[in-house]
């Protein structure tokens, strides 16, 4: 109450004290706009003054624009709070550390071209939401309510649900995993299980090998930790495994980054020699496997390819990172580490440390998501989906492009090099046209990707790939 501080005078009519008083407080910014005033008896009744003079006190108040009564409601503030020593002014820009001016350097959805409405825009390569299963999500979501009770909405534990921690090892046991000695952390999707693996094992100046191209948010947490990236230029097959040994036997990295699926934004899908090539010489010179399974599921046209981490029979090798951001939901933000006991046990505290654990009613959802089947028949689903739009927006860039090589076997992207022809340049004219696509060079820790361009289509209606795969096949035409 505003009067509990209020001491009455004798030098002046309470009138004008209480009126003081007021403003005194709404200069002090105890008062903002809209505060509600007490009534003029209970005013009168705390002070122990007459009612007559709280009421005189409201009126002045009023007629100067500083009160307003409302009927049926009470006294409210209507002049905002003009405090004159409100001047705490801080230069937020200046105190912004190197990793934060890192991450806005890197922040692509800041760097870039943006979106713009009704624009075509390749550049994403989310989920279509339109493939979301509502109704299941929901039963579950029910499923889980009725099963959990109030406990669900407590904290949890670092390393997960458990229940979603049985499922995803059996699921990996089903991938070929041999998980004795392994154990699995939940985290929010692959971008902080790399980050918490990263922040636990390396220093800055460490190297860590990679695909040439990569994934770009790899990329920028490999650099938000000063690692020294050693990009490996990747064959239509998948990594160049020559460069690959030379690169580890120069640069003595800390780690190996690998995408063995549907790497992006490549769309190749190393098959089963060249990944035991690559486990092979990972091996012989103990360079540790960071294995992204992020869209293995996808599965367009070859059978089941094993993750490098089933080559591991007894070993500890791989650290495996799972998200079901691309097959799944991304808005979850739900993925996993499976890696050796006493590795997890580590990153379990890392996770404490940092974000305590991920929602654990989310967790319960997919696990019950999951576990009802439903999962098999969304991936059935979106996988031909996926495939379909996939050989559709192929025959389309085929049709239209000129280009030198088109990567991949898929993926929810095609990656193409042109012949020769500047992708930022291209990009340039298509955003005057009303395309986007994402420029290559993202992909590329340094330099290198000039001439590459990813087109992301999972998001995109059939008629207008077709109507933006012309416009950039004309520009690039133009151009050649
Ligand atoms: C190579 C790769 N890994 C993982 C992911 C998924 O990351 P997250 O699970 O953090 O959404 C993506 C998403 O685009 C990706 O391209």
């Amino acid at each position: 109450m505003i009067f509990s501080s209020f001491v009455i005078s004798d030098k002046e009519p309470i009138y004008v004290q209480i009126c003081n008083h007021i403003k005194d407080n709404i200069e002090a910014g105890m008062l903002q706009k809209g505060s509600k005033l007490p009534s003029t008896r209970e005013v009168s009744n705390v002070l122990k003054v007459s009612r007559n003079s709280v009421v005189t006190a409201y009126e002045i108040l009023e007629s100067e624009g500083i009160i307003k009564s409302v009927k049926g409601k009470g006294t409210f503030i209507d002049k905002v709070s003009r405090n004159s020593k409100d001047n705490f002014n801080v230069d937020w820009s200046s105190m912004i550390n190197e990793y934060g001016e890192a991450c806005t350097k890197l922040d692509i959805l800041k760097t870039e071209l943006p979106y713009k409405k009704g624009m075509i825009s390749f550049k994403s390569i989310a989920p279509e939401e339109g493939l979301f299963d509502l109704e299941e999500f929901k039963r579950a979501f029910l499923n889980v309510c009725s099963m959990e009770g109030d406990k669900i909405l407590n904290y949890g534990y670092a390393k997960g649900y458990n229940k979603l921690i049985d499922y995803l090892m059996k699921y990996m046991q089903e991938k070929g995993v041999n998980t004795e000695g392994k154990d699995i952390l939940i985290t929010n999707g692959f971008t902080e299980g790399f980050d918490i693996v990263l922040s636990s094992l390396t220093k800055a100046g460490d190297s860590i090998i990679c695909e040439e191209p990569t994934h770009n948010t790899a990329i920028k947490i490999m650099k938000t930790h000063n690692l020294n990236i050693v990009g490996v230029p990747m064959d239509l097959d998948g990594i160049n495994t020559k460069e690959l040994d030379k690169q580890i036997k120069e640069t003595n990295p800390k780690l190996a980054y690998i995408i063995p699926s549907y790497h992006n934004p490549t769309g190749i899908v190393m098959k089963g020699e060249k990944r035991q090539e690559v486990y092979k010489i990972c091996e012989k010179y103990s360079v540790p496997i960071i294995e992204d399974g992020f869209n293995e599921e996808l599965l367009y046209s070859s059978s089941h390819v094993p993750p490098l981490v089933s080559l591991s029979t007894e070993g500890n090798g791989v650290v495996y990172i799972g998200s079901f951001s691309k097959i799944l939901f991304p808005g979850l933000r739900i993925g996993w580490i499976m890696a050796d006991k006493n590795l997890i046990g580590a990153l379990e505290s890392v996770k404490r440390a940092r974000t305590i654990h991920c929602s654990f009613i989310d967790q319960a959802i997919l696990y019950q998501y999951m576990n009802s089947g439903a999962f098999t028949k969304y991936v059935k689903k979106v996988r031909k989906y996926y495939r379909d739009k996939y050989r559709f927006t192929l025959e389309e860039v085929k049709k239209n492009i000129p280009y030198e090589c088109i990567m991949g076997e898929g993926g929810l992207h095609i990656f193409i090099k042109l012949k020769g022809i500047s992708s930022r340049d291209v990009l340039a004219k298509c955003y005057e046209k009303g395309v986007l696509f994402m420029p290559g060079d993202i992909f590329y820790s340094g330099s290198g990707g000039e001439f590459t361009m990813r087109i992301g289509f999972s998001r995109v209606k059939k008629e207008e790939i077709k109507k933006g795969i012309k416009i950039i096949g004309d520009i690039v035409k133009e151009m050649s």
